[in-house]
């Protein structure tokens, strides 16, 4: 019986696993999942029926999510964040300061697709090109003027860009590469929402100049077309 019971766990717990590397965040199986943010008390462990099979489920659902906490221990604080009225510290080489309230930072945005972020720039800072690989983003200007853009893929590397004022609303399609510049002497404040909990970002130039370790002077040489000094340079900067 309890073979039984452990054995139908887990295949569900399979099939939830397969169902969660899809493309999108999944839709919620419940009305909320609030992340337990404590792996080491999960309602799993408390069943006392954790077994090798599970252990290599359970590993797989960890990789696509966070567990529920129990829902009788819910409260209005597990849906709440505070500060994004905060300036954020745009003392930097870029000129820009993100504050993304995500999952880590909002336990209740669990399995819920969804995330937010605040922006600010200094006067003429530049959020520079990046990918967010899980999440399409949509951004609206509250003070100050940017020049936004994002690039197509390979078929044509096609730039849309567009000056956006107070109000204005643009969004970047997922996965894309794309930028944010403050184009006033005044500084810039944007809010973006992302179409994941988790949408993670690839900045390019630190992933490419940046990596650790780094990647090969003549891979980056014959990329880019350019003199080995350069990518040491560029290497130095990142
Ligand atoms: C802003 O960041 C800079 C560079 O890291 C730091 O020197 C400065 O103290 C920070 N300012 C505030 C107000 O935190
Ligand atoms: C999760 O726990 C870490 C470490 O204790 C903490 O820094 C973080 O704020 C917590 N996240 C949430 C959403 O409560």
């Amino acid at each position: 019986m309890k073979g039984t019971v452990q054995f139908s766990a887990a295949l569900v717990l399979l099939a939830l696993a397969f169902s969660f590397a899809t493309a999108y965040d999944p839709s919620p199986l419940q009305d909320f999942c609030v992340d337990l943010n404590d792996t080491t008390s999960a309602v799993f462990a408390r069943d006392n029926i954790i077994d090798y099979h599970f252990l290599l489920v359970l590993h797989a659902v960890l990789v696509n999510g966070k567990f529920c906490k129990d829902p009788k221990l819910v409260k209005a604080e597990d849906f709440f964040f505070s500060g994004l009225d905060k300036v954020g510290n745009t003392s930097n080489k870029e000129g820009s300061a993100v504050n993304l309230v995500n999952v880590d930072k909002l336990g209740g945005l669990n399995t819920l697709g969804i995330s937010l972020a605040r922006i600010d720039f200094a006067p003429y800072g530049l959020n520079p090109p990046h990918t967010h690989p899980r999440g399409t983003e949509l951004l609206v200007v509250l003070e100050g003027t940017l020049n936004v853009g994002f690039v197509t893929s390979n078929t044509d590397n096609r730039l849309f860009t567009k000056v956006l004022n107070v109000g204005d609303v643009f969004v970047f399609p997922i996965g894309l590469i794309h930028f944010q510049q403050n184009i006033g002497n005044t500084p810039a404040v944007a809010i973006s929402g992302l179409s994941s909990q988790n949408p993670g970002v690839i900045t390019i130039a630190n992933a490419v100049f940046g990596s650790n370790p780094p990647i090969s002077i003549d891979v980056l040489t014959k990329a880019f077309q350019i003199d080995a000094n350069v990518v040491k340079y560029l290497q130095s900067e990142f």
